[in-house]
């Protein structure tokens, strides 16, 4: 089975065709970081914009590199749950159109299923059920337990900015340009992580939530403070500091789940999972608690079309196909109600 999937969820025009949830025939992602980098983050109606004028020329690669047209295809999927609203909507009416004009079924998927999903996706040994999952993205930081297929618990989630929207909003401040996480990644190697005590949000509190908006302000504080000074502004260190500070609230966090669930896999996913420290940190604690650690096939961390293609083959056994009324969810909760979450009345992630 063939199916084309589509992901427009944030600032990546993503189509992936995949045989079978697993074969990747064909991944191609139009990146707009370059447009984003001029207003210092992401607008959503021009990112919608974007995704709309690049889908056509994405499509036709991604067809090219599979070496197949529409007419192989045995159905369509998207992102159509969890994202910037006006991006989502471009992903979704052009599969709806797709799927009408082609005849194809219509798969609905859950942008951070196809994340967890992009695990499974390597050619190698990847993770089995039950396992924990990182998600760290620009648009979400989760934990989750991965029972199976289908049945995520949410064990803990950012409150308010994600890790890489702290990243993109600290390179902001620092005039570093657009994405943020390479940038300061990058500068991190160079810089003192002990020049500045960044706060360790969420730490003392002892569920397995985050909240970087705390650090951001302080990160900003501290610049306003060095510009009213007439000081130089120390990049390299700050950006180690508070590279720092991400890091180790994500890595105590993900222990802290690792111990009360007791599963001994972990998987990270999202464009965070590409920091340098973060798979460093991550790699010696989990040798530490004899712990596996896997991280997404290269080209599956970021946003992709081809981890949505891929998931919906498992979506298509459990849920109907979607109907030409799909709308779009940019708040949605991962799964619905034979997902059983400890934390649900408290997941409200803001509308970005
Ligand atoms: O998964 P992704 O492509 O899109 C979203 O779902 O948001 O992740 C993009 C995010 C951005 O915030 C970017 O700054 C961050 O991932 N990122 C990084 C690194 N590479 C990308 N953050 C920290 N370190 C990196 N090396
Ligand atoms: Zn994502």
């Amino acid at each position: 089975m063939i199916i084309l999937g589509i992901d427009t969820s944030c600032d990546d025009t993503g189509v992936g065709i995949v045989r079978d949830g697993k074969e990747i025939l064909a991944n191609v992602i139009a990146s707009q970081h370059g447009f984003h980098a001029a207003h210092g983050g992401i607008v959503p109606s021009l990112a919608a914009r974007r995704h709309s004028s690049a889908m056509h020329r994405v499509l036709d690669l991604a067809l090219e590199e599979a070496q197949i047209s529409y007419s192989d295809l045995d159905a369509i999927a998207v992102s159509s749950d969890q994202g910037l609203g006006p991006a989502l909507a471009v992903g979704v009416a052009t599969a709806k159109t797709l799927s009408m004009v082609c005849n194809k079924p219509l798969i609905a998927v859950h942008h951070v299923e196809g994340h967890i999903y992009s695990n499974l996706m390597s050619q190698g040994d990847g993770p089995s059920f039950p396992f924990l999952c990182l998600t760290v993205a620009g648009g979400h930081t989760m934990l989750l337990l991965a029972r199976e297929l289908g049945t995520y618990e949410l064990l803990g989630h950012s409150r308010d900015d994600s890790a890489g929207e702290a990243y993109d909003k600290v390179a902001r401040r620092l005039g570093l340009g657009y994405p943020g996480g390479p940038i300061i990644d990058a500068l991190a190697r160079s810089g003192n992580p002990e020049a500045f005590a960044f706060p360790r949000p969420m730490l003392a509190n002892p569920d397995m939530d985050f909240s970087f908006s705390g650090l951001k302000s302080a990160v900003n504080r501290l610049v306003d403070r060095l510009e009213s000074e007439g000081s130089p502004i120390p990049v390299n260190d700050i950006a180690a500091s508070f590279q720092q500070s991400v890091v180790d609230v994500l890595v105590r966090k993900t222990l802290r789940a690792l111990k009360s669930t007791g599963v001994r896999q972990l998987a990270v996913a999202g464009g965070v999972a590409a920091n340098s420290l973060l798979k460093s940190r991550l790699e010696s604690v989990c040798q530490e608690h004899a712990v596996s650690l896997y991280f997404p096939p290269k080209g599956l961390c970021v946003d992709n079309g081809a981890m949505i293609a891929g998931v919906a083959y498992h979506v298509m056994d459990r849920a109907p196909f979607a109907t030409p009324e799909l709308d779009y969810r940019p708040n949605a909760p991962l799964g619905t109600l034979e997902v059983k979450y400890r934390h649900l009345t408290k997941y409200a992630p803001r509308d970005r």
